[in-house]
């Protein structure tokens, strides 16, 4: 990242603590609910959520005056819920792999992965209460938003509607609603003004957005995320590639063939190789640019220094990300 010296010590010891902080808090009654509730935290994963809180702590009071407890809790909270929320995923999405391990729902069964994904949200509930009501208000609200975004992608859009602004929309709840609250967070922890809380906020939601447009297309042009790729066309949810196709010929066969049934390996993995070699990705890149920049727009404001420029390479890591 930008951050030099003892700011990006600090931000390293923190995301240490929250390491550690996760896997207590995750933890169940026994040895073996424990290895289960820890599973998806110890497959690793990207912290993406933490460090934004972390990073969006540097815009109020100075550091030796911010509760370092509250802050690690917040980053806690958010990562959790996360977690909490692709045990559930993976059971809907019927997902084998997550971050490069089997699925909990692979390994234990989808009733498991349930109530495992129950137990880690009542630990992120748990973990917000000392933060205080305002927070745990925040936090239902967004939580609120991920079952909605959720429940929008399962019934699809409704008819006539226009199935790009749902896309956005499902986006928008399911995973840019969660980065809001982290980088709101961060700063709310810091003491930072109201001007600063809602540029950030906004900045986690553009950001955010980015971030699931690039997931999207990764899905479908990498084999290396550590998960299935092309989830999403088997199961026929339609993302940024598959929504940016035109009504050319060529757009309108690929369009035909992404409606058959592509529960065949074969047959998926034909149809992935003909949408990695079509114009509509760069397209759907170009939209994640779009984005990055929007969101590096509202960063404008912020004092500028390490920490603004340790946000700056997070909208460049989004654009540029490949698993
Ligand atoms: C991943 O999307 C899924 C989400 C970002 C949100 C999931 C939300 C819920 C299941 C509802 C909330 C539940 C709890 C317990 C908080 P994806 O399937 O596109 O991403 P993937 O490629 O990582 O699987
Ligand atoms: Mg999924
Ligand atoms: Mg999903």
């Amino acid at each position: 990242g930008q951050l030099a010296g003892e700011s990006a010590d600090t931000v390293r010891r923190q995301l240490d603590l929250v390491e550690t902080r996760l896997l207590e808090a995750s933890r169940g009654r026994t040895a073996l609910v424990s290895e289960k509730s820890g599973h998806i935290i110890s497959a690793g994963g990207k912290r993406f959520r933490p460090l934004l809180v972390l990073l969006a702590s540097h815009f109020g009071a100075p550091a030796a005056e911010i509760d370092e407890d509250r802050l690690i809790d917040a980053a806690v909270v958010v990562e959790l819920t996360h977690v909490a929320s692709l045990y559930h995923d993976d059971v809907m999405d019927e997902a084998e792999l997550r971050r490069g391990a089997p699925s909990a729902n692979s390994r234990w069964g989808n009733l498991q992965a349930i109530l495992i994904g129950d137990l880690l949200f009542a630990r992120a509930s748990s973990v917000v209460s000392a933060l205080g009501t305002e927070y745990v208000k925040i936090q239902a609200d967004t939580f609120a938003r991920l079952v909605h975004g959720q429940l929008a992608e399962t019934v699809g859009p409704a008819d006539g509607g226009d199935p790009l602004a749902h896309y956005l929309q499902v986006v928008s709840d399911k995973t840019a609603s969660l980065i809001a609250t982290s980088a709101r967070f961060g700063a709310m922890v810091s003491g930072a003004s109201a001007a600063v809380v809602e540029a950030l906020t906004e900045f986690g939601e553009v950001i955010g957005t980015a971030f699931q447009l690039s997931d999207d297309i990764i899905d479908v042009t990498s084999d290396t995320t550590g998960k299935v790729p092309g989830i999403d066309l088997r199961e026929g949810i339609p993302t940024l590639p598959t929504l940016l196709l035109g009504d050319a010929a060529e757009d309108l066969e690929l369009r035909a063939m992404i409606a058959e049934d592509l529960s065949e390996d074969a047959k998926l993995a034909e149809v992935l190789q003909r949408l990695r070699a079509h114009p509509v990705i760069d397209k759907a890149r170009a939209e994640v640019a779009r984005r990055a920049d929007q969101a590096r727009a509202l960063l404008e404001p912020l004092p500028p220094g390490d920490s603004r420029d340790a946000l700056f390479a997070l909208c460049d890591q989004v654009v540029t990300r490949t698993s």
